[in-house]
């Protein structure tokens, strides 16, 4: 898959009337140390989802407790960072593990899709979501599933609207992130079983907590994947495994959500104030049984924001049909020759092959 880091799902142009950011080609962050400590009989908090609410923060999370169950819970409101160690943690008395939050503004309805429910892939509505057991049965939202390779079947899904779909993507540890799509009028419902690949790699680079973004004030979208790397778990392309990304409490950086600018559909993120609210571990817990992880949450604040343009009042019109951090398009590589990574400023098209990611530094014609 040619220049996987982002993706376009629609071509069009747009107008842009705020200051935007460029992404940065090396990401530098600096992190919070560990947020908060889950709560008694519970031994790790996992898989956050966020949504500003009324100036406040309100999170989501998957909690394990201390023998073989997972479950979902909420934080109760909090207002800066610093204070989610004091929010009090609401257990789900219906799990919603690996949950996805917001709300769909079309009909004004807040959706919480998850994991593990009684279709591959589940969701709930509520019109408080403040009420962490104010939330509906589970609906379906997606009946398909993998075969063959894939050890876990469908798992960590999230969601993303444009103007005429909506799009689900999910992920099934073994090295693809998949994608199924339906018009935005008949959300919330079922995305039923088709779905397609839309990008491959190897199993630890694509692993899962698959998440995608629009960039405020661009017709550019983020994709972000969990990936494993020899010192742990982190997040591609946002932060790469066994390079210092801030964090001094753990070296793993793994399955959060980018801080959206609005709760809505859109998962709209802003390039120049990026933050990602992500689930560290102590080191010291290395060889624990995964689920027993002690996980919690931490904030990574970007540090170095691309060059801004736009600005308040003003107009840029952009076209945007594929989108790259780099590399040209009116060329061929042959096969075997680099077309894609980090940084990289050559071509883009293979000849008579297909390019082909890699890992996030190098893309070969294969
Ligand atoms: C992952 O598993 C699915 C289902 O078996 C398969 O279609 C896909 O090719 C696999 N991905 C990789 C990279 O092996
Ligand atoms: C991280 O950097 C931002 C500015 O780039 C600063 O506002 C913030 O206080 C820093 N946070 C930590 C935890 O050092």
């Amino acid at each position: 898959m040619m220049q996987p880091l982002l993706i376009s799902l629609i071509a069009s142009a747009a107008v842009v009337s705020a200051q935007t950011c460029a992404l940065p080609s090396s990401y530098k962050w600096n992190s919070t140390n560990a947020l908060a400590t889950q709560k008694s009989g519970w031994a790790a908090l996992k898989d956050f989802t966020h949504v500003p609410f009324n100036g406040q923060h309100l999170v989501y999370a998957s909690d394990h407790d201390t023998g073989t169950n997972y479950g979902s819970m909420g934080f109760s409101l909090f207002s800066s960072w610093s204070q989610m160690a004091s929010a009090t943690q609401n257990s789900m008395s219906s799990g919603s593990v690996a949950p996805t939050l917001f709300l769909f503004a079309p009909k004004n309805i807040w959706i919480l899709a998850h994991q593990w429910g009684p279709t591959s892939f589940s969701y709930r509505t509520t019109s408080d979501p403040t009420n962490v057991n104010s939330w509906s049965a589970d609906q379906t939202l997606f009946t398909g599933t993998l075969g063959g390779s894939s050890n876990t079947g469908v798992i960590d899904q999230t969601l993303i609207g444009d103007s005429t779909n909506m799009y689900l993507f999910f992920a099934g540890d073994n090295g693809s992130i998949y994608r199924a799509s339906m018009p935005i009028g008949n959300f919330p419902g079922s995305f039923g079983s088709s779905f397609t690949t839309v990008m491959s790699g190897p199993t630890n680079d694509l692993f899962e907590a698959v998440q995608v973004y629009k960039l405020k004030g661009q017709t550019k979208y983020l994709m972000i994947v969990e990936s494993i790397g020899s010192n742990g778990r982190y997040v591609f392309p946002l932060v790469h495994g066994d390079q210092p990304c801030g964090a001094t409490w753990t070296n793993d950086i793994s399955h959060g959500d980018l801080i959206r600018s609005t709760a809505d559909q859109t998962f709209e993120v802003d390039p120049c104030n990026l933050q990602l609210l992500y689930q560290g571990r102590s080191p010291s817990s290395d060889g624990t049984t995964y689920d027993l992880l002690p996980y919690r949450p931490g904030v990574l604040t970007l540090t170095n924001p691309g060059p801004a343009s736009g600005g308040s009042g003003s107009t840029t019109s952009t076209t945007t049909t594929t989108s790259s951090t780099g590399g040209s398009t009116g060329c061929t590589t042959p096969i075997y020759g680099q077309c894609g990574g980090d940084g990289f400023t050559g071509c883009t098209v293979c000849a008579g092959s297909t390019c082909t990611f890699s890992n996030q530094w190098y893309s070969q014609c294969l």
